[in-house]
């Protein structure tokens, strides 16, 4: 039976990772040590956030990717690995740089050392974000088109946008530079490394708060009647991939890694739910108020440091390389599985309208 590791097993990402790669038949080793509890305190905590059935496969460490002994060792043993953990949000980094680059930047060098000192074979996908390319979308012409903005240039990002001579944040730069490590790893020692580079990533596994998890965090709110804030104007798009789409697209790689035209591995893929599952903050409120009939009570507050107007994934190379990959998740089914989870959870019983999710 083949091993994965995946680091930040307990977050959203690595949980989904973690159902998908058991329900593959894969045995998965987790490393996470709630990290994300301590960055956003109790509403963060990933206590008790992977709820499978089939535990037998499964190893949870309560560890940090820093260790480098305790890395060395799980290392040694596995077949692939998937790279979860981090700080991952943009407003906490200006916060806590020096944390925030420990984790993100020397986190996963010491990672990538590690494959490279002791199982260099193994494919290592590298869960960057779309945060490398800085504030860059922003220099683009946006015009308001009822509830949500428009791009007049272009109907996506695609790789070849510059990450130069823009805002990052502490959290952009920390994953640029690890993102760029996971690229030299590949050329200058070898290494079967795969990045992505992703937009809005969701779902019922998201230990959503203020600063990170968007669309489970503006749920919460309406469900909970809990006042919102609506940072740089309700206009702004984002599109949204289910982590379970995040795990199938790691697991394509995988499979069949794919090296770029010189023979390198280390090729950087943007991933995000694209124009089909694209959505502004005012269209969300809409839809929850659609589908629960609560009205979110919101202000206006100020615009976030280096925050996109708009982003709307390309996917076209990721697609071309893996024509497997397609996403399974729309926009009515992550609404309603968001909305089910937080009704167990906060013990609510608020009904879904048209519902399209339905739990196991
Ligand atoms: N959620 C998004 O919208 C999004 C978007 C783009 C990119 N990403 C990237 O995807 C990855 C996963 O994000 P997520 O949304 O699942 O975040 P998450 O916070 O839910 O999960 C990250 C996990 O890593 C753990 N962790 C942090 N530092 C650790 C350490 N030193 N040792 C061990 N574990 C540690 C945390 O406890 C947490 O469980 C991150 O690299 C993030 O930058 C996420």
């Amino acid at each position: 039976m083949k091993k994965i590791l995946i680091t930040g097993g307990e977050g959203l990402i690595g949980s989904s990772c973690i159902e998908f790669f058991i329900d593959k038949g894969w045995s998965v080793i987790s490393v996470d040590n709630n990290m994300r509890g301590k960055i956003f305190g109790e509403e963060g905590s990933i206590e008790n956030n992977v709820k499978i059935s089939k535990k037998e496969n499964l190893e949870m460490v309560r560890g940090d990717i820093r260790n480098k002994e305790l890395m060395e060792e799980v290392i040694k043993k596995v077949d692939a690995i998937i790279h979860c953990a981090a700080q991952p949000s943009h407003p906490r980094s200006l916060e806590i740089p020096l944390e925030d680059f420990d984790i993100n930047a020397y986190g996963t060098l010491l990672l990538l050392e590690t494959v490279r000192k002791n199982n260099p074979k193994i494919p290592f996908v590298f869960l960057s974000t779309n945060k490398v390319y800085g504030d860059m979308p922003n220099k683009y012409e946006y015009k308001i088109n009822k509830r949500r903005y428009d791009n007049s240039q272009v109907d996506s990002f695609d790789e070849s946008m510059s990450i130069d001579k823009c805002g990052h944040t502490p959290f952009g730069v920390s994953k640029t530079a690890a993102d760029l490590y996971c690229q030299e790893y590949a050329k200058n020692f070898g290494l079967t490394t795969c990045i992505f580079r992703c937009g809005c990533l969701t779902g019922k596994n998201s230990k959503a708060v203020e600063m990170h998890g968007y669309l489970p965090y503006i749920i919460k709110c309406a469900m909970t009647e809990k006042k919102y804030t609506i940072f740089g104007g309700g206009y702004r798009v984002r599109d949204q991939l289910h982590g379970s789409d995040v795990a199938g697209a790691a697991f394509e790689f995988i499979k069949n890694p794919k090296s770029d035209e010189e023979g390198n591995f280390g090729i950087v893929y943007n991933l995000g739910g694209s124009i089909k599952n694209s959505i502004s903050i005012y269209e969300t409120i809409d839809a929850i108020q659609e589908k629960t009939g609560k009205m979110l009570d919101f202000i206006e507050g100020k615009e976030r440091e280096s925050d996109h107007i708009w982003w709307i994934t390309n996917t076209d190379k990721f697609k071309k390389d893996y024509p497997n990959w397609v996403i399974t998740k729309d926009l009515d089914y992550i609404f309603d599985e968001i909305i089910e989870h937080h009704n167990d959870e906060l013990q609510l019983n608020i009904e879904i309208k048209n519902k399209k999710y339905f739990k196991q």
